[in-house]
């Protein structure tokens, strides 16, 4: 049973404070998580809870450090690590706001995590296989979608688009795939050294955007996945996250880099021209999250050729999930542990989204740290795909070097390739 419950404030990966939590169980086994912070976040996902004022830009986590030590531990003591529902449902009587501000969405995540690992620890069992055998799944390494360049939010708006991925869904397993991308990530680094247009990184670690539209950006990775020895669309996909809210204002779509301000309309006919022009196997949030005309269209007219992930949109929500379904928007979804707040929570959306025939992709914020809980339940739950950001950066490879020790315990072969995913949308 859990002694003891215990916050204290950390550093994340852009220098903000954040929480962590320790789970001490009665034998003395401990858990232990850390909870991420998004810049580019969705209206209806869990409040990370700020302090507000002068001190640390506003960012301190006190309040939530407050909540965690005062009524989430003392809610928990006593309770049976092993059920982690009931623990997460403990945790959300203590709060009625719709989207858990009063007890702040990083002091449950973190909390809601590190009872998943004290279970794990308790049953001397790695984190991924503990969560397959909690929730009944079947274990496998996913594919990845890895930062090239970074944009948006992420990068004082330098370019429109939020992030320029790649997918390698024909590796033979994890490990090619960090040997390809690598190959792609420092090949966009010689060409963009070449124009003269290295200029550092943005925030996940991808290479700062010094484009002058979005299509040079998307020019310049199909030439470093040439340079890296690769024929686009064969081995390599693109996959992007539009993160459309962000550039949303007053129903309109103001793309700096575009030369216009479009509708919804003229956003999903730009997006659709990329789709023909590059080869693009991924797309999120290609519009914003108020539009649901907008994402119903884009569905409708690319749903069968791409993969269409809600991120803002659906903020790893199952009823949302099971709602646009419904509608006929999306048809993928990205699962942000501390979007939702608990772990019970996450994975009630994962099965919506795999009940619906969608896919699912486990993902980290672009705040991050040396947690790796991520890698393990994307593991676990064989959802099939994990999005961390970049190939820089510890808070970053922190995620794919715990897949590669995973690797070695559950096999090469546990890779997912992308033509074994509920669905696929490449050869
Ligand atoms: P965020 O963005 O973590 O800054 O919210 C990540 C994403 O949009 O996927
Ligand atoms: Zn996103």
């Amino acid at each position: 049973a859990i002694a003891s419950v215990k916050g204290r404030r950390v550093w994340d990966s852009r220098g903000h404070p954040t929480v962590e939590v320790d789970v001490v169980l009665e034998n003395g086994v401990l858990g232990r998580a850390i909870a991420p912070a998004g810049a580019s976040r969705g209206t209806r996902e869990a409040i990370d809870l700020r302090d507000g004022g002068k001190l640390l830009q506003g960012k301190n986590v006190a309040k939530a450090l407050a909540s965690v030590n005062g009524p989430i531990a003392k809610a928990l003591k006593g309770r049976d690590v092993n059920d982690q529902g009931a623990a997460d449902a403990a945790i959300l009587a203590l709060d009625a706001s719709p989207f858990k501000e009063m007890l702040g969405g990083n002091a449950t995540v973190a909390t809601s995590l590190a009872i998943l690992h004290a279970a794990a620890a308790d049953a001397r069992k790695p984190l991924w296989r503990h969560v397959a055998d909690q929730y009944g799944t079947t274990p496998s390494l996913p594919l990845p979608e890895i930062q090239i360049f970074g944009g948006g939010a992420h990068a004082g708006r330098r370019v429109d688009i939020q992030d320029f991925m790649i997918m390698v869904p024909g590796a033979r397993d994890f490990d090619e795939v960090m040997e390809i991308t690598n190959e792609v990530y420092f090949a966009a680094g010689d060409i963009m050294a070449q124009k003269g247009k290295l200029a550092g990184v943005a925030d996940e670690g991808g290479w700062w955007p010094m484009f002058d539209s979005n299509e040079e950006a998307l020019e310049t990775l199909v030439a470093a996945i040439e340079k890296a020895g690769e024929v686009p669309g064969e081995r390599v996909v693109i996959s992007l996250d539009i993160a459309a809210s962000e550039f949303r204002k007053d129903g309109a779509y103001n793309l700096a880099l575009e030369d216009r301000k479009m509708d919804s309309a003229g956003l999903i006919d730009l997006l659709g021209g990329w789709l023909d022009a590059y080869p693009i196997a991924s797309i999120e949030d290609p519009v914003g999250e108020d539009d649901r005309a907008g994402m119903i269209e884009f569905t409708r007219r690319f749903g069968d050729k791409v993969q269409i992930i809600g991120d803002d949109y659906l903020v790893t929500n199952a009823q949302l999930v099971h709602e646009a379904a419904a509608q006929g928007a999306c048809n993928a979804v990205l699962i942000k542990v501390n979007q939702a707040g608990t772990v019970s929570e996450s994975i009630e959306t994962f099965h919506a989204a795999i009940a619906q025939g969608w896919g699912a992709i486990v993902s980290a914020r672009s705040g991050e740290t040396e947690d790796s809980s991520i890698s393990h339940l994307s593991t676990g739950l064989g959802g099939g795909q994990l999005k961390v950001g970049s190939f820089t950066r510890s808070e970053r490879m922190v995620k794919w070097n715990e897949c590669l020790r995973i690797q070695d315990t559950l096999g090469r072969d546990a890779f997912v390739k992308g033509a074994s995913l509920a669905r696929t949308w490449w050869g």
